[in-house]
């Protein structure tokens, strides 16, 4: 069925968040412990919202690298991933998707989502931008993919759900969104008992693809 709106993830996926500090290691770590964070957190249902995560998940990195950072330095890199650059193929994609029904759901916090959107002039693009914020847990609860459904008055099934985190895909799928993954880095597929729907390289392969079906 074609998908009568889109919903995309935020960081990874739309914004390129992996460039944010120029050490790839931790980089690396700083993303991964930001994600365990969401998820250790969700557990233990001791929210804190995303912001703080990624702050803390950053200090946590850089302690087990052995990197100091400077509070001046922290402020920097924390700056720097509030203005995070869109990847190039989310523009064109956006582009030629605009006629559609277009939505994001992300754990980041509205405030940063919105400056991120600002930073990259692409605000107008969204109908709705969602944050877990509103049900103060995280991706992949089912809470979360939820509100997809209720912000845009559309069964989970008749929206397709864009990911480039495997994981996210795969909450989403089960969820019962229709599912595209979009693997970038050409990385094998999470062992989780999902397939996407559709899995591309690059999101502005999305539009032909939705043209066929
Ligand atoms: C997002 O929700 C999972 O970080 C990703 O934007």
């Amino acid at each position: 069925m074609t998908p009568r709106a889109i919903i995309f993830d935020a960081y990874g996926t739309l914004l390129d968040v992996y460039s944010v500090v120029p050490d790839q290691a931790l980089a690396a770590l700083w993303r991964q412990k930001q994600l365990e964070y969401t998820w250790l957190r969700a557990l233990m249902e001791r929210y804190e919202d995303f912001a703080k995560v990624t702050e803390d998940a950053l200090g946590a990195a850089a302690a087990q690298l052995g990197i100091e950072l400077t509070d001046w330095r922290i402020a920097e890199v924390l700056d720097a991933y509030g203005r995070p650059s869109a990847f190039e193929d989310a523009r064109r994609a956006l582009e030629v998707l605009k006629g559609r029904r277009l939505a994001i759901l992300s754990n980041g916090t509205m405030e940063m989502l919105e400056a991120a959107l600002r930073h990259n002039r692409l605000e107008t693009y969204f109908e709705a931008v969602v944050s877990v914020d509103r049900v103060k847990t995280y991706k992949p609860s089912p809470k979360v993919y939820a509100l997809g459904p209720e912000g845009l008055r559309l069964p989970a099934n008749e929206i397709l759900f864009v990911s480039s985190n495997s994981w996210d895909a795969a909450g989403a799928k089960t969820f019962g969104y229709q599912v595209c993954w979009c693997n970038r880095a050409g990385a094998p597929m999470e062992r989780l008992g999902f397939e996407p729907d559709m899995t591309v390289t690059r999101l502005d392969e999305i539009a032909g693809l939705l043209g066929e079906r």
